[in-house]
């Protein structure tokens, strides 16, 4: 199947993982790689850009196939050291970057200049038409169904789909509640070029996480999701556990005087390291889809990626080419 993201990126098919913080290591990224998608490496989960190197090495090692690396601005504790990070991608020979949260403006020159292909997550169609003012190649445009940070529009993707397909002329792809071959027709009916998933790939054999991380959204629902952070307008979709019962019980009490530092403690890194590594799963408050509802197993990733690609053809072929008579 080519469309406009398979060539962009070299890719035989039209699906992208998502960039994970403390998921998106060289096992998963080489992975996807490996079964024709794009993987992703996950620049701040690496301590240091020196880290970044080190992990962007590692996956060439695993994979002779393209893999693009994500580099998130979100209101973080502490600002990272963003130029280093892209010297690393650079001088490890990617080609490819996700960015994702603020405007990625400040960084284009450096990107475009070394020649990368940079695709922009957002959850609105007018910020997705600021990355292609700025020079993104694509858009991953992640619907309210998401895992991770839907923003504050609350538009799912049955319409910022079409509606990013009216506006853009650069290719996008769809995010938020992708998981099968449905997805990718739908998406591909809707005017993407392809999907992003995030949860989905975390349920796989490969996703360098405790078992007890995909346990919990194989036995999850559409209805497992919660948000959190929404006070700070900077709302997140996670996994209802005690957590972030814990966040909306402190956000109710604290109200209008809610700050960061009051829930620093359920979300921060730390705490989310001992849910994802050691399977600790009220610790924090971790990222996840609501497309939880419609993971039942754990695959690798190899034969998700060709069940998605074998599914999505048989649905064009089968169901939609004879309604079209
Ligand atoms: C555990 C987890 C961590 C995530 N961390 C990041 C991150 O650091 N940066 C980012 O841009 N997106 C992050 N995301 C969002 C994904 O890249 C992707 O956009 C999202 O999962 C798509 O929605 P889906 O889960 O319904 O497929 C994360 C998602 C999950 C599940």
């Amino acid at each position: 199947m080519k469309t406009r993201i398979t060539e962009l990126f070299g890719i035989r098919h039209p699906i992208i993982q998502g960039g994970m913080n403390f998921v998106g290591y060289a096992e998963l990224a080489s992975a996807v790689s490996n079964a024709g998608g794009l993987g992703i490496i996950t620049a701040l989960t690496q301590p240091t850009p020196e880290d970044l190197a080190r992990e962007i090495a590692r996956c060439w090692e695993m994979t002779d196939q393209p893999f693009g690396v994500n580099l998130t601005f979100l209101p973080s504790f502490q600002v990272p050291p963003y130029a280093e990070y892209i010297d690393a991608i650079i001088e490890g020979g990617v080609s490819i970057v996700e960015t994702a949260g603020r405007n990625p403006e400040q960084y284009m020159p450096s990107l475009k200049s070394a020649g990368i292909s940079v695709i922009h997550k957002c959850t609105s169609v007018r910020h997705a038409l600021k990355a292609e003012a700025i020079g993104c190649d694509a858009v991953s445009v992640d619907g309210f169904e998401c895992a991770g940070h839907p923003g504050e529009d609350d538009v799912t993707n049955f319409i910022l789909l079409p509606r990013a397909a009216d506006m853009l002329t650069i290719p996008f792809v769809a995010s938020g509640g992708m998981a099968d071959g449905r997805s990718l027709v739908a998406a591909l009916t809707f005017g993407a070029d392809g999907i992003n998933m995030g949860t989905r790939f975390l349920a796989t054999r490969e996703a360098p996480v405790h078992r007890n991380v995909k346990q919990a959204i194989v036995d999850g629902n559409e209805c497992a999701t919660t948000l959190v952070m929404r006070p700070l307008r900077n709302t997140e979709r996670v996994m209802r556990n005690k957590a972030a019962a814990a966040i909306t019980e402190i956000e109710a009490r604290r109200g209008g005087d809610l700050e960061i530092g009051d829930i620093r403690h359920l979300v921060k890194g730390a705490a989310n390291r001992r849910v994802l590594e050691e399977g600790d799963m009220d610790a924090a408050a971790w990222s996840c889809g609501m497309v939880a509802g419609l993971i039942h197993d754990i695959p690798d990733c190899a034969e998700l990626i060709d069940r998605i690609m074998t599914q999505a053809s048989a649905l064009i072929r089968e169901r939609l080419v004879p309604l079209a008579d």
